[in-house]
């Protein structure tokens, strides 16, 4: 694979697996601009190993759930790299509890970053990559958003809605040479993960076939094969990366 003169913009790029994806990204030779909010040592930190990588990189903060904060991004990117090729939507948030208990903000603040995150970054996007009839769009969505979680209705709900929302992008954009796909991981090594109550992760563990937790950098492969043209022929479509936690 080989992104050399490719722009990628990955949101929630601080840590976790957005991080893995934007060295992953690097690696592959793309410029990578880092969206985070709150992670700013960390954000810096990979722009640093970026340019070690012989990249571009470059921290911008922001609050993925607002559509101005997106759309000055955006510009950002623009003017220092001169031009954007990859949106990797990734930055995501839970704020698990049963339906009779989940309040109004717990619901709003996980759709609002998760579902509308991915709307913002791909609305002011959009024109940028159809105007150059070329753009690689990649939603990280979850095995959660297509068999559902007990205590995660508002992060299913997100996650589902990001699949049905990849699904129409990938129909709207298509005959502009723009491929829409999303990544669903299963159960990975992540901070998200390790907040788990235990006896939660246990029995998520027990569900994976292969019998291990997956890394950041499982994910992070399967994006960059979306965000090459390896996948060119490839639109409207939701790859498992669970290692067997989710086989439908
Ligand atoms: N299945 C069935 N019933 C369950 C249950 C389950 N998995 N978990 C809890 N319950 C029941 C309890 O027995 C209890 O029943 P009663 O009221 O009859 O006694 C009731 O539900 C409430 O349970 P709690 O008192 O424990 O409720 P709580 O509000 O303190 O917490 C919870 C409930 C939010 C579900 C908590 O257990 C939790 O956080 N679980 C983990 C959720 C989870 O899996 N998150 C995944 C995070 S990782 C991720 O999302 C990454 C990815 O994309 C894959």
């Amino acid at each position: 694979m080989d992104l050399r003169g490719k722009s990628a913009i990955v949101t929630g790029g601080g840590q976790g697996i957005g991080a893995a994806i934007a060295k992953k990204l690097g690696s592959l030779g793309a410029n990578v601009a880092i969206i985070d909010y709150d992670r700013d040592t960390e954000a810096k930190a990979l722009v640093a190993d970026l340019v070690t990588m012989g990249v571009q990189g470059l921290a911008i903060k922001a609050d993925v759930s607002s559509f101005a904060d997106a759309q000055a991004a955006i510009l950002t990117v623009l003017q220092t790299f001169g031009d954007l090729h990859i949106l990797v939507c990734n930055a995501g948030i839970n704020r698990d509890g049963v339906i009779w208990k989940m309040t109004e903000d717990q619901w709003d603040k996980v759709i609002d970053v998760n579902l509308k995150g991915c709307f913002n970054y791909a609305r002011a996007a959009a024109p940028v990559f159809r105007k150059q009839a070329y753009g690689k769009i990649i939603n990280i969505t979850s095995i959660n958003g297509l068999r559902g979680r007990f205590g995660q209705s508002n992060y299913t709900a997100s996650k589902g809605g990001i699949i049905a929302f990849t699904k129409t992008l990938a129909r709207e954009l298509g005959n502009k040479n723009i491929n829409v796909n999303a990544v669903a991981p299963g159960l990975i090594e992540t901070h998200m993960v390790a907040q788990m109550p235990e006896a939660a992760r246990q029995t998520s563990l027990r569900e994976i076939v292969m019998g291990r937790l997956g890394q950041p950098e499982d994910i992070a492969n399967a994006v960059a094969f979306f965000a090459s043209d390896l996948s060119r022929h490839i639109t409207g479509q939701v790859l498992n990366v669970d290692g067997g936690q989710l086989i439908a």
